[in-house]
């Protein structure tokens, strides 16, 4: 089956900026094969972040999360090519960087869960919902 057109999305989110960290994660993003489709930079609303984490309302870090997620722009990206989610779960490493081992993304650049760099779709229904959450109609 030709995946190619495999979809997914990816954040790099407010440390990552202001680390001056985006260059680096585009260029090994792109140094996969894979391909950015769509990229925006951003500050966030409260509401679409609050509505990006909702499965994780109540939980302790939900409100630090959603805190940390709109204290400065983000870059918003469709990523796409064969196994697109797949690798770029192995290309950020573990979602905890105490977990992430050496040359992902996670594991080079952060010390932290409160501030781990990047988020990615965890499956392919989350990939539509995120996709569609951020870039709604503008991704054709
Ligand atoms: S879990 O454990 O299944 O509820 O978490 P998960 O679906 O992997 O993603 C949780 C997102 O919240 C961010 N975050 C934390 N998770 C767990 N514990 C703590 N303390 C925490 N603080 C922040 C975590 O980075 C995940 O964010 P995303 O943007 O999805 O990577």
């Amino acid at each position: 089956m030709n995946n190619s057109g495999d979809r997914t999305f990816v954040m790099i989110k407010p440390d990552g900026v202001s680390r001056g960290l985006v260059g680096e994660i585009v260029s090994r993003i792109e140094a996969t094969g894979l391909r950015v489709e769509q990229m925006r930079l951003e500050r966030l609303s409260q509401e679409i972040v609050e509505e990006n984490y909702a499965e994780h309302r109540g939980k302790e870090f939900f409100e630090p999360t959603v805190a940390y997620v709109t204290s400065g722009p983000v870059v918003l990206m469709i990523v796409t090519g064969t196994g697109a989610q797949a690798i770029m779960r192995k290309l950020m490493g573990a979602t905890n960087p105490t977990d992430a081992a050496p040359g992902t993304i996670r594991g080079d650049f952060a010390l932290d869960i409160s501030a781990n760099v990047i988020h990615g779709s965890d499956s392919p229904e989350s990939a539509a919902r995120e996709i569609a959450l951020f870039f709604g109609g503008r991704e054709a």
